[in-house]
């Protein structure tokens, strides 16, 4: 049995006494005492750690303003016993049984700053978890080996946040939509949790959210992506997540390119016609012009050539040569 030490509770009760009768403390604050197997201190710190608790210690001073309770074995915050500590700023529920946290838990602690979640066993954080947290500076729960989905409005309202450390769970997506449009975020820790690097989780990717020690931050799947680091995925993935087509455009396509072809074919045969019918009226006109030569000058040549035999050959050779040098000239 470890009893808190006498001697700090014999100075804390005539510390009590004496803000009692100066007047400082008006209400029944410290009147109840001190846990079994914790230590209270003037500060209002409640200190129960590594007591090998199983529940959640009670009588509890009203005004505690830090609560202490890692390293026990505690397996539930009860949201009544808790919430009478409205002065509470700082509670520490790391390293304990803790397998799930109700909507109802920390509906009263308005002033909680710092709470710490981490090495317990939760599984799940719903919605309205951290709601009523309007105060919450930083958050930690890492480590608990078995959390694989966190609500994507869990930090909605706590616009207090600095950091996050969600650090080494069992988390494959998390929708960052509200997280991001928190004010005062600057840190968060994404490291040793099995990401899944597919379109559900783009935002993530890109969003150089992680404060974690580098290369710890990997993709857990497809088996592709597996161990390569997130940020460094985020710029394929954004590629890969916006050239998919829906049926939409492939119908559209295919009439697209139904509608081509058949202008294709449709133009091609007017332009035949079109051909056809001009090379006709060319023929046409070639064979009245040849029968008008025919008539005139060729009737003509012949007749001269008939006068002078030997100029057939030289006129012939003649334009052969200029066929040549005009040939040689293009080369
Ligand atoms: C958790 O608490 C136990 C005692 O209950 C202690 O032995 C152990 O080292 C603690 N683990 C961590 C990670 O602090
Ligand atoms: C982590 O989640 C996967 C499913 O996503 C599950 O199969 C596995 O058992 C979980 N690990 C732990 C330690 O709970
Ligand atoms: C993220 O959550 C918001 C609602 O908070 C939702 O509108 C959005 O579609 C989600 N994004 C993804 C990628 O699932």
């Amino acid at each position: 049995m470890r009893l808190a030490p006498q001697p700090s509770a014999q100075p804390l009760r005539l510390i009590v006494l004496l803000l009692f009768t100066t007047g400082v403390i008006t209400s029944p604050v410290l009147s109840t005492g001190c846990p079994d197997r914790c230590v209270c201190d003037d500060q209002l710190v409640v200190q129960c750690a590594g007591q090998h608790l199983t529940t959640f210690p009670v009588n509890l001073p009203l005004a505690t303003r830090q609560l202490i309770i890692s390293n026990n074995r505690i397996v539930e915050l009860p949201p009544l016993a808790l919430n009478y500590l409205s002065d509470l700023v700082y509670l520490d529920c790391s390293n304990n049984s803790l397998t799930e946290i109700s909507e109802s838990t920390f509906g009263n602690l308005r002033k909680l700053a710092y709470l710490d979640l981490s090495f317990n066993t939760l599984t799940r954080i719903e919605d309205r978890t951290f709601g009523p947290l309007a105060s919450l500076v930083m958050l930690r729960m890492t480590d608990n080996p078995g959390l694989s989905e966190i609500h994507p409005d869990a930090f909605e309202e706590n616009a207090a946040l600095q950091v996050l450390d969600v650090s080494r769970n069992n988390l494959t997506v998390l929708n960052i939509t509200s997280l991001i449009a928190l004010p005062a975020l600057r840190s968060v820790g994404l490291s040793g949790n099995p990401w899944r690097c597919e379109c559900e989780n783009e935002d993530l990717c890109l969003s150089h959210l992680d404060h974690s020690p580098p290369c710890q931050t990997v993709c857990g799947s497809p088996s592709d992506m597996q161990g390569r680091r997130l940020g460094e995925v985020g710029i394929q993935l954004r590629t890969l997540c916006h050239q998919t087509l829906g049926s939409w455009d492939y119908l559209f396509f295919v009439v697209i390119g139904f509608v081509i072809f058949a202008a294709g074919t449709v133009s091609a045969w007017v332009m035949g016609v079109i051909m056809v019918l001009y090379e006709r009226y060319i023929k046409k006109k070639d064979e009245q012009l040849d029968d008008e030569e025919e008539t005139s000058d060729k009737g003509r040549t012949s007749r001269f050539f008939q006068v002078f035999p030997d100029l057939q050959v030289a006129s012939m050779f003649s334009s052969n040569c200029e066929q040549k040098g005009e040939f040689s000239v293009l080369v």
